[in-house]
């Protein structure tokens, strides 16, 4: 394991990662990664420890992926459903997780459909002065910082597999295309990249793409806005608006696509879903615009056909989609070890 310090007690959000904690991270998980190849593929570092998934929503490969993350550390595993929980019961979001905490849990690992619950669980556990860690699997519209990750060591393994690290992004172009509006993935991944040096540029219709949206960015990083072109724009020198494909994707290096999500939608943003394949669905005839070896990432689950095409999403020279899914257990395993290491 790489020696290192790592002082962060909760990971709620990746805005105000630094470039040795995104460092840190990938390296701890490329030698996790390692572990995983081996024939037993598990470690003692957190026996003894209780990590609890506190899942609010429904989740396929986030929860399975927490939970195989701890149990390869050695850690116990509780898991939770809100469906059959006692929250039909009426218990509330903070007494659930303070019977988490008097069943001795170390790290909570936390997702809702309202953003900001992780952060009211972690400051509820601050404010008891327990040392219990809060980790964000996914809150509302707002961040999801393990998807981040996973993809930003997808990414970099896929570069340097012996040493993956933040640098190896700089000056390349990612294209993140489809439901910006409602992704806690994009707004995450932003920041990874915009820290990595990276050139991001986010395409979608204007309805799933406000330009508000690059306000919202460039007030927290604290940039300056200005108006480029009627179809582009681009509110700081890394991060670009198109309300058009074409210009995300040409000469880009990654392409990240994202679900329809169609359980945030309040209004109808979008005329049909063919409609929008036509002009937003990533498909083997649209990434010739991209650099040569271009390869296409998708944080799951897939509306097959709809933001990318059937054929794309299962051929193996172009989609990522299956080792995000394996990546997503070694990032994992590094972030509870991180939390977790200093508490035994
Ligand atoms: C994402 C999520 O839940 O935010 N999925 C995931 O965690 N792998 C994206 C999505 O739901 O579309």
């Amino acid at each position: 394991m790489p020696t290192t310090t790592w002082n962060r007690h909760h990971i709620l959000s990746l805005a105000d990662f630094t470039t040795a904690e995104y460092d840190t991270v990938l390296q701890t998980a490329a030698s996790f990664q390692e572990v995983l190849s081996r024939r037993t593929k598990k470690v003692p570092t957190l026996q003894g420890q209780v990590v609890a998934n506190l899942f609010f929503e429904s989740s396929t490969r986030t929860r399975s992926s927490f939970e195989l993350a701890a149990k390869r550390l050695s850690a116990d595993t509780l898991n939770f459903a809100a469906a059959t929980s006692s929250m039909t019961k009426g218990e509330t979001i903070l007494d659930t997780a303070k019977t988490y905490l008097a069943m001795g849990t170390d790290i909570m690992v936390v997702r809702h459909r309202e953003a900001g619950v992780p952060n009211a669980i972690a400051a509820e556990m601050d404010r008891l002065g327990v040392r219990v860690s809060v980790l964000n699997a996914g809150d509302g519209q707002h961040e999801h910082p393990s998807q981040a990750l996973l993809d930003l060591f997808t990414i970099c393994t896929l570069i340097d597999p012996a040493s993956p690290r933040l640098e190896l992004l700089k000056g390349k172009k990612i294209a993140i295309v489809g439901d910006i509006l409602h992704s806690r993935v994009a707004r995450s991944n932003i920041w990874s990249l915009i820290a990595s040096g990276a050139e991001v540029h986010l395409a979608a219709p204007p309805t799933l793409l406000p330009k508000l949206f690059a306000e919202y960015i460039s007030e927290e990083s604290g940039a300056r806005s200005q108006e480029s072109e009627v179809r582009s724009y681009s509110p700081n020198p890394q991060l670009f608006l198109h309300w058009q494909l074409e210009p995300a994707l040409q000469n880009a290096d990654f392409v990240m696509t994202l679900r329809l999500q169609k359980e945030r939608m309040t209004a109808h943003l979008l005329p049909s879903l063919r409609e929008y394949h036509q002009l937003f669905g990533i498909t083997r005839t649209k990434l010739q615009l991209c650099k040569p070896n271009v390869k296409v990432l998708h944080p799951g689950p897939v509306n097959r056909g709809v933001e990318i095409s059937s054929e794309l999403m299962d051929d193996p020279e172009f989609s990522l989609i299956q080792s995000q899914v394996t990546s997503g257990v070694a990032v994992r395993m590094a972030l509870l070890y991180l939390l977790g290491s200093g508490k035994a």
